[in-house]
Parts: structure tokens; C-alpha cells; sequence
């Protein structure tokens, strides 16, 4: 058998191909299934931190994160059911409790509407988990490009990931755990103090809005 005949899944009752090394997310989607996803960016390397994107695998007892599960031949993968749904939409109840905001200008960044989308997709409720918020807000960060609104951040680290694996500036980090999250940059001072070239990736991969693009704010201001 080549390796043609052998990387074969069965997505959603139809068998289909797989490159080596492909994941699960990856061979479903490029394949038509549509599954929700927070930390995925296609730049970066998998993360597997949100789990939205698990898919029922027959024989394995529990969801799988798909964007983290390799394709393996003969794998039978439904990505949708009533309870992979209940599983997202609690998942979403979650993260959206802890975010103060969901509406948030589109001119913030081109991916700020990600998670208010799938709220109202999942109709998940934002007041289910409410209660202690993970990260403070750096608005006071004296810079003239990017706004940073943690009160809108969910921790999928998608920010700290380009900054390091597109840029190779490593200008954004993670303090503490759970609740404590907080992105931040060295010593927790100001983005013009650290290696930050304000390209904006960041922005640009951000979820939610909690990071912004202060002269699009400063042009809406100025002009609606
Ligand atoms: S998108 Fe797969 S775990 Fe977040």
C-alpha cells in the first residue's frame, strides 16, 4: 500500500485524505467541516489551550483537541453532536464570563470579533461563570500604536505566540497561572521599553479585542 491509499480518515461519514503530519483540524477543515477555534492561528504552532476545536473520536473515550490530534489512518472523527455542541457552548460560558465586553469595534483589529461570534453562534450565556477576571489592563501603556485591554483577554496566548514565532521578538510574555494570568512584557513595564516593534501581529491574531490598534480608535474618535 503507498502512502496515498494508506492516509485516509472518515470525517463526518466521508473517507478522506490526509497529508503526514496533518492534524485532525487541519484535514477536516481543508475538507469542508467547520469547527470553532480560539487559540488556533494557522501561522503558529499548535496550542491546544482553549479546547473549542474537540471532535468526537470513535474508540478514544473522551473529545480530542483537534488542532493538537495528528490525522492516523483509519481514525473515524465527528466533529459535530449535541454534546460536542453542549461541550463548546459551556466552554464559551466560560471564557465569555470572564470578559467584560463582548461588542468590540472591528477596527481594533481584523479578529477582534472572533469570540462574540461564537457566543451568539453557541448562544452561550456571558453571566453563567461570573465572577474573578484573569489580567489588569495596560491602558496607561505610553505608546502611540497598540492598546492593551486585558479586561477583554482570554489567555490563548496567540499574541505572545506570533510576537515569538512570526517576529522572533519575544516582546510579549506570561506571568502567574489560573486567574493570576496576566500577558504582559519583561518586568510587566511598557511595550516601548521592550523589544516591541509595534508591527501589530499581535493585534491582528487577538480574538477579542483586548488588543487594539490605537490610531484606527484615534481615527474613529476623530471622525464618527
Ligand atoms: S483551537 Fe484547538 S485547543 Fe484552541
Amino acid at each position: 500500500m503507498n502512502n496515498r491509499s494508506q492516509n485516509r480518515i472518515i470525517i463526518d461519514g466521508v473517507e478522506v485524505e490526509f497529508s503526514n503530519g496533518e492534524t485532525i483540524y487541519e484535514a477536516a477543515t481543508r475538507h469542508g467541516a467547520t469547527i470553532p477555534t480560539l487559540c488556533y492561528d494557522p501561522r503558529l504552532n499548535p496550542f491546544g489551550a482553549c479546547r473549542l476545536c474537540v471532535v468526537e473520536v470513535e474508540g478514544v473515550r473522551n473529545p480530542v483537541a483537534s488542532c493538537t490530534t495528528k490525522a492516523t489512518p483509519g481514525t473515524v472523527v465527528h466533529t459535530s453532536s449535541p454534546t460536542l455542541d453542549l461541550h463548546r457552548k459551556t466552554l464559551l460560558e466560560m471564557v465569555a464570563s470572564e470578559n467584560d465586553a463582548l461588542a468590540v469595534d472591528p477596527l481594533r483589529g481584523y479578529a477582534s470579533q472572533e469570540l462574540t461570534q461564537l457566543v451568539a453562534q453557541y448562544r452561550a450565556a456571558t453571566d453563567r461563570f461570573a465572577g474573578q477576571h484573569s489580567g489588569h489592563s495596560k491602558f496607561e501603556d505610553d505608546n502611540p500604536f497598540i492598546l492593551r485591554d486585558y479586561n477583554k483577554c482570554i489567555s490563548c496566548y496567540r499574541c505572545v505566540r506570533v510576537c515569538a514565532e512570526q517576529e522572533g521578538d519575544y516582546a510579549i510574555s506570561v506571568m502567574n497561572r489560573g486567574f493570576h494570568t496576566q500577558i504582559t512584557t519583561e518586568f510587566n513595564g511598557l511595550l516601548r521599553d521592550s523589544a516591541c516593534t509595534f508591527c501589530g501581529q499581535c493585534v491582528q491574531t487577538c480574538p477579542t479585542g483586548a488588543l487594539g490598534d490605537k490610531k484606527a480608535l484615534r481615527f474613529i474618535e476623530e471622525n464618527i
